[in-house]
């Protein structure tokens, strides 16, 4: 065996131990860290060694500074933000993934890698329910997702009004109008800027008590038009009417545009489906595989029903790339070396089964109702309809203390959640995004705050 196996073969058994101990007591430690953890980083901070240091010792102190400051997002009680877990067969799949270092790249390059893209694509459009032919890149997360189907929206408006905007840039180019909910993400908006349409160019469409987008307020739309919707507002989890916009927005050859970072997940769920009717109607859709389907980080995908339009924006042609009878991946994303991402998200619907992915977004869905219940019942005024997985709460009394609130039971170690700005109020917000949540880390959730509010007399 080479000195190089060895030390891998050293340094792979290493990382599994502490990762199988750090995983063994996810669900006893604090969710947040403790302050004594943060001072420890100092320990990393090091000066940049002059001779090699052995692996092993590389990675011990690696745990030993760094494993008490990680915040426990993949144990079951994190419930800030919209944050998976990493599902077990993907943590296994993230070890394979660094092993086999495969440049998802080219059919070339990784026939490996591109299967499992292909066949990922397959499985996730069929539950998805979303048009067989679309195609499916994978990006980093949803931002950079909404990047490409935006890149691919751009092309595709501008080449019906006679612009070439891949030869001519914008200098020039007839006005486009970007047509968005008011609630749009904060990260849809930076890609408006970063495609150079400009944020102030955003016509604003206003939106109901719950956050979805109303169809009464719509503009008229033409060609010169991308409407930007989402499926799972951030806060309230609303999904917006996009059926029936995507039939005006049609009826006008103007582009539907989905944001559906976690709120696309709904669409597997028979209980939930519902609320996406008609979603299948648009151009373009985005979700992540790191939030509701719980594979690591970072794992965005990219659909599009214009795969010819996400060619044309997205396409990287060198002399040493020899020509693919299909498109390759480096065509339809904006990286042209990457991991071979689909991997994991192969990992994680194989393992799960299409009735595992339902499982998991009904769960979710049924502990964020039975927070919401929990809550109100203490005396918490619930704003959102909650449909989904995400609750907003505030105080009717005290809603300028909640985050007083939020860091008293971070602080208690017990779980983690982050306050926002909802409609004009103050308020909180959880979300119920990770497989590894179970009933009783809802009870432990709820006790937490109730002993929080208590402490803080705001109930
Ligand atoms: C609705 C929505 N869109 C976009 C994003 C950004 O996703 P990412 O952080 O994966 O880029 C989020 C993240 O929470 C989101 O909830």
């Amino acid at each position: 065996m080479s000195r190089h196996s060895d030390q891998t073969i050293a340094s792979l058994r290493l990382g599994a131990q502490l990762a199988q101990s750090y995983l063994q007591q996810i669900h006893s430690r604090h969710v947040a860290p403790k302050p004594e953890a943060l001072t420890e980083l100092r320990a990393l901070d090091c000066e940049l060694p002059m001779n090699p240091t052995a692996p092993t010792e590389t990675l011990s102190l690696l745990d030993r500074a760094g494993n008490p400051a990680t915040v426990a997002t993949t144990g079951g009680r994190f419930f800030g933000l919209v944050v998976g877990g990493s599902l077990p067969a993907t943590v296994g799949s993230r070890v394979l993934n660094a092993a086999w270092d495969q440049l998802a790249t080219t059919q070339d390059t990784s026939p490996v890698a591109l299967q499992l893209e292909r066949t990922s694509a397959r499985w996730l459009l069929e539950l998805l329910r979303l048009p067989a032919r679309s195609s499916v890149g994978y990006v980093t997360g949803t931002t950079m997702g909404n990047f490409t189907c935006l890149a691919a929206a751009r092309q595709r408006q501008l080449h019906k009004l006679d612009w070439d905007v891949e030869q001519h840039g914008l200098f020039g180019a007839p006005p486009l109008r970007i047509v968005a909910s008011e609630e749009i993400h904060v990260t849809v908006t930076k890609v408006v800027s970063m495609l150079g349409l400009g944020k102030r160019n955003i016509i604003s469409v206003e939106t109901d008590s719950n956050g979805a987008m109303r169809l009464d307020k719509l503009p008229q739309l033409g060609p010169d038009c991308i409407v930007l919707t989402q499926a799972g507002n951030v806060n309230s989890g609303a999904i917006d009417p996009i059926g029936a916009i995507a039939e005006r927005a049609h009826s006008a050859d103007a582009w539907v545009h989905v944001d559906g970072a976690f709120g696309l997940w709904a669409r597997v769920s028979p209980d939930h489906n519902g609320l996406t009717q008609g979603i299948e109607m648009a151009d373009s859709w985005v979700t992540d595989a790191h939030k509701w389907l719980n594979t690591p980080y970072d794992c965005g995908v990219a659909i599009c029903r214009h795969p010819s339009a996400v060619h044309s924006a997205m396409s990287t042609v060198a002399p040493y790339f020899t020509a693919d009878t299909d498109v390759a991946p480096k065509d339809m994303v904006p990286e042209l070396s990457r991991s071979a991402r689909a991997m994991d998200v192969w990992a994680a619907l194989h393992s799960l089964g299409t009735i595992g992915v339902q499982d998991l977004i009904k769960t979710g869905c049924r502990h964020a109702k039975l927070a919401a219940q929990g809550l109100q019942s203490m005396g918490f005024e619930i704003l959102n309809d909650v449909i989904l997985n995400q609750v907003v709460v505030s105080s009717p009394t005290q809603p300028h203390r909640l985050n007083e609130l939020a860091e008293s039971v971070r602080r208690s170690g017990e779980a983690w959640f982050g306050v926002t700005h909802w409609k004009q109020r103050d308020a909180f917000r959880l979300s119920f995004s990770s497989w590894a949540t179970t009933d009783d880390d809802v009870a432990r959730l709820l006790a937490a705050i109730r002993h929080a509010a208590q402490e803080l007399e705001l109930i």
